[in-house]
């Protein structure tokens, strides 16, 4: 390693994030999911989900709505029993940026406009919906979900306190698709969690279901099946234990964003990939500024917010060759010329972000795995998914070796990792058809 990518590493020194620190904020993020659950207050909201694990034999033809950032998805999905899904159809739409802090009806008519072209496409009249909305939202039936603060940069007006199913509802029958009823709504963590266990039993019945599902995407969630608890959605992405690792330019990030506001959603500001890229560009842009290296202030990547996309930097680890030549291309298509030193100290910088990124994660499954299992005497099986997580060269790796490190290799074999790809409206319809299951059986649980 170069002079200068040594002295970059050496100012994120506290993002290296040791051991006996992910000891520590694993073992706050236990306590604040006990907190959490017995309602007296923390970061984790601890959500309920009102859905069950899966058996793995559903069946049915389901409407899905995905909505979790700039883009939503409408699509319809086969469900086969035998643990097959099939996704018939999909369409996607991206919503305008100024859409983001308006009302919330053009945004559920948008969503209902593909709907529409879906349903119209395969001649669907009447379905249920399974409508994943990937945003807190506190569920007071599966079919009713009470919006909180949204995330992801999302300020719709007057929408928090209201039920987006049935805004959805009010959306379709504006369309003229009133026979389209919203029968379940989901988080996307739920989703990949239970999308696992249906794969899991509908292959073998006496399978062990998920015990956690991690969104690690534009933004970041777990959801875990806490037994006598039931499935929680954690809205993990705002847990506020993290202060032992950020850096200067966390600090600067959390002050500075009007939304989510200062002190919210701090461990998805350090975690997620709405933010890495520009962890990454506050970086360079103080480096540059204060030492000489990096000297691409007035460069749009490096001047403007959240310009530095976190894509970037999963190119930019993975360019094995020695002059970084593809991070050299790169630079060159953003208006900058680097030096070989310099491409070394950026990639240095970037795999030290997200290094710390995936040893949080690796925090955040331990926290949730001891509050399971203390000891953890059993196999225990995590779903993950997210374009972060598929996108980030090794990352799997990185919070494997984590993992060996905090809690040994034995204990570290017993936890399974299961990439669901894709998992959202898959995962989306297994519930609605759980959900369907439960009525008929007239109970619901928690
Ligand atoms: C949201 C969660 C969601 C996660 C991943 C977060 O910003 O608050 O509800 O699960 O992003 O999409």
């Amino acid at each position: 390693m170069t002079a200068m990518s040594a002295s970059a590493e050496a100012l994120l020194a506290r993002a290296v994030a040791a051991a006996p620190t992910l000891q520590a904020i694993a073992k706050d993020f236990q306590a604040q999911i006990a907190q959490g659950l017995a309602g007296e207050g923390g970061s984790l909201k601890m959500l309920r989900t009102f859905t069950r694990q899966p058996s793995g034999r559903e069946r049915g033809r389901v409407v899905v709505v995905d909505w979790g950032g700039t883009k939503a998805r409408a699509g319809l999905v086969e469900l086969a029993g035998g643990g097959s899904v099939r996704i018939v159809t999909e369409e996607a739409l991206t919503f305008p940026e100024a859409m983001k802090r308006e009302a919330p009806e053009p945004v559920f008519d948008l969503i209902a406009g593909v709907v529409g072209r879906v349903a119209r496409a395969e001649r669907v009249d009447a379905a249920p919906l399974a409508f994943v909305y990937s945003y807190p939202a506190r569920l007071e039936r599966i079919d009713r979900a009470v919006a909180l603060a949204s995330t992801k940069g999302w300020r719709l007006q007057g929408l928090v306190g209201r039920d987006v199913a049935a805004m959805l509802t009010a959306a379709l029958g504006r369309a003229g698709l009133a026979r389209i009823a919203v029968a379940a709504v989901a988080n996307d963590t739920v989703a990949a969690l239970i999308l696992q266990s249906y794969r899991a039993r509908g292959s073998d019945a006496a399978a062990r279901p998920a015990d956690i599902g991690l969104i690690l995407g534009t933004g970041t969630n777990l959801a875990a099946d806490l037994g006598p608890a039931g499935i929680r959605n954690l809205e993990s992405g705002n847990f506020d234990g993290v202060g032992a690792v950020e850096t200067p330019y966390d600090v600067a990030l959390d002050r500075e964003l009007d939304e989510p506001p200062p002190g919210a959603q701090r461990f998805e500001k350090m975690v997620s990939g709405h933010y890495l890229g520009e962890i990454l560009r506050r970086a360079l842009a103080d480096l540059g500024a204060r030492t000489g290296w990096f000297p691409w202030g007035s460069t749009s990547v490096i001047a403007a917010p959240f310009a530095f996309d976190s894509a970037y930097l999963s190119r930019i680890a993975d360019d094995r060759t020695a002059a970084l030549d593809d991070v050299d291309a790169l630079l060159r298509s953003l208006g900058i010329e680097s030096t070989r030193q310099e491409r070394h100290g950026l990639r240095a910088l970037g795999a030290a972000i997200a290094r710390r990124a995936a040893r949080l994660v690796a925090a955040a499954f331990l926290g949730t795995l001891r509050f399971v299992d203390p000891r953890l005497d059993d196999r225990r099986t995590i779903a993950v998914d997210g374009s972060l997580w598929g996108g980030y060269p090794g990352f799997e790796g990185l919070v494997r070796a984590a993992l060996v490190e905090l809690l040994g290799r034995e204990r570290a074999d017993r936890v399974e990792i299961a990439f669901v790809k894709d998992s959202t409206s898959a995962g989306a319809a297994v519930i609605a058809a759980v959900a369907a299951a439960q009525r008929s059986e007239g109970c619901s649980s928690a």
